[in-house]
């Protein structure tokens, strides 16, 4: 039999606790989601900022489409390139105060094409342990030498810069990591990587699908213009979808010419591209998105029982490690019980033993929601 590998390998995930499956959503606001005809309150959406169902994100869709069409129509560098797309690129560049933005149709392809146009013969990728899948398949795919440091362990990638520089002080270095990690919540230290950076001449390369508008004074991210190229989503907090990478002029022009990714894919949608604008002018105009979700943060680890291995954040992302596959599967379900709505996080996702429960907190979520949600939580794991 051909394909052999395709049934047994799905039996085996099966056997691990690990079979993933999809659940059909009838309607999700962030706060909320009917899965079956039940409504549940959703802790596990990217919606950060609880702009889903923004009126005027949602209108300048409509207008979008009705000005430009629904799609590009063709890839960026033969017609797919329109206004939407200029007018979205210059505010996302001035937004993060960068020279220039270019948009991609995923954060997963945009990442893939970083990695993979700057990774050549001579260059080396040194990536966080815990970087996005798409990180780390855009620096495989690539020909540079790839090493992956200890996750926030900045001793180790000095160990790694040191060792490297030594042995040929003509390497180009790119270091890669998340600002908020996506399964963790936990933060980079953007000072010390700096620090590491220009004393090894390196370049740094920040991932901030998990921070863009939830972090920074006006959600631009931890440290839109402290390093070398930010890569940002558009499909989790700015509630939209598609992707940009920020950086010089040097940079946007080798990417046009060279990311893959860019140039051999349809350019995203105008209509998304107009409402992006608006979802961006939003997250500006109304701050106090950001700052409800940090209260309603503090009013979680507060009210979580102090003996739940909880990973500490001042992100949306609350990682609570219970380690077995089955063990997630059973506190997910018990929670589906209550009206709550968690689900569980399972290697290869996640390191194997550290399957969790991976909470998000939206800022259209109440703080009683928080604290339901705290109380059954206690009740399933203590
Ligand atoms: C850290 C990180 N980078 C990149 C991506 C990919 O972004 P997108 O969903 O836009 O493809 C994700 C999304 O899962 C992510 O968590």
């Amino acid at each position: 039999m051909k394909f052999k590998f395709i049934a047994e390998q799905l039996a085996q995930q099966t056997q691990l606790n690990r079979h993933r499956q999809r659940v059909s959503i009838a309607s999700s606001s962030g706060r909320e989601i009917i899965v079956d005809g039940k409504q549940y309150l959703n802790f596990s959406s990217n919606d950060y900022l609880g702009l889903n169902n923004h009126p005027d994100i949602k209108a300048a869709m409509i207008e979008g489409a009705e000005k430009f069409g629904v799609s590009a129509s063709a890839s960026s560098l033969v017609t797919g390139f329109n206004y939407a797309h200029q007018a979205l690129e210059e505010t996302a560049a001035n937004w993060l105060g960068r020279e220039r933005v270019l948009l991609f149709s995923s954060g997963f392809a945009a990442n893939q094409a970083v990695m993979h146009a700057l990774g050549q013969k001579d260059v080396q990728l040194l990536l966080d342990k815990l970087s996005h899948a798409s990180i780390i398949d855009g620096a495989l795919s690539s020909q540079a030498s790839l090493k992956r440091y200890r996750h926030n362990d900045y001793q180790h990638l000095a160990a790694l810069l040191a060792k490297t520089t030594a042995a040929n002080n003509e390497l180009n270095t790119l270091i890669a990591t998340e600002g908020v990690f996506s399964m963790d919540g936990d933060e980079a230290d953007i000072d010390a990587l700096t620090q590491l950076a220009n004393k090894a001449n390196a370049m740094i390369y920040l991932d901030e699908a998990h921070s863009i508008g939830i972090k920074g004074e006006q959600g631009q991210g931890i440290a839109s213009a402290d390093v070398d190229i930010v890569m940002a989503t558009f499909g989790k907090a700015i509630a939209t979808s598609g992707a940009f990478v920020a950086c010089d002029t040097e940079l946007h022009d080798y990417f046009v010419n060279f990311a893959r990714h860019y140039i051999y894919s349809t350019a995203i949608s105008p209509a998304i591209a107009w409402a992006t604008q608006k979802s961006i002018e939003t997250i500006k105009k109304e701050i106090w998105r950001q700052e409800k979700l940090s209260t309603l943060t503090r009013l979680f680890s507060c009210q979580l029982d102090s003996s739940i291995d909880l990973v500490p954040t001042t992100s949306s992302i609350h990682a609570i490690n219970v380690q077995e596959e089955a063990k997630a599967l059973a506190a997910s379900e018990k929670l589906k019980q209550k009206g709550i709505w968690v689900t569980a996080i399972r290697p290869p996702t996640v390191p194997n033993g550290t399957s969790r429960l991976r909470v998000t907190i939206c800022a259209n979520h109440k703080e009683r929601d928080i604290i339901y949600l705290a109380e059954c939580l206690n009740e399933v794991l203590v």
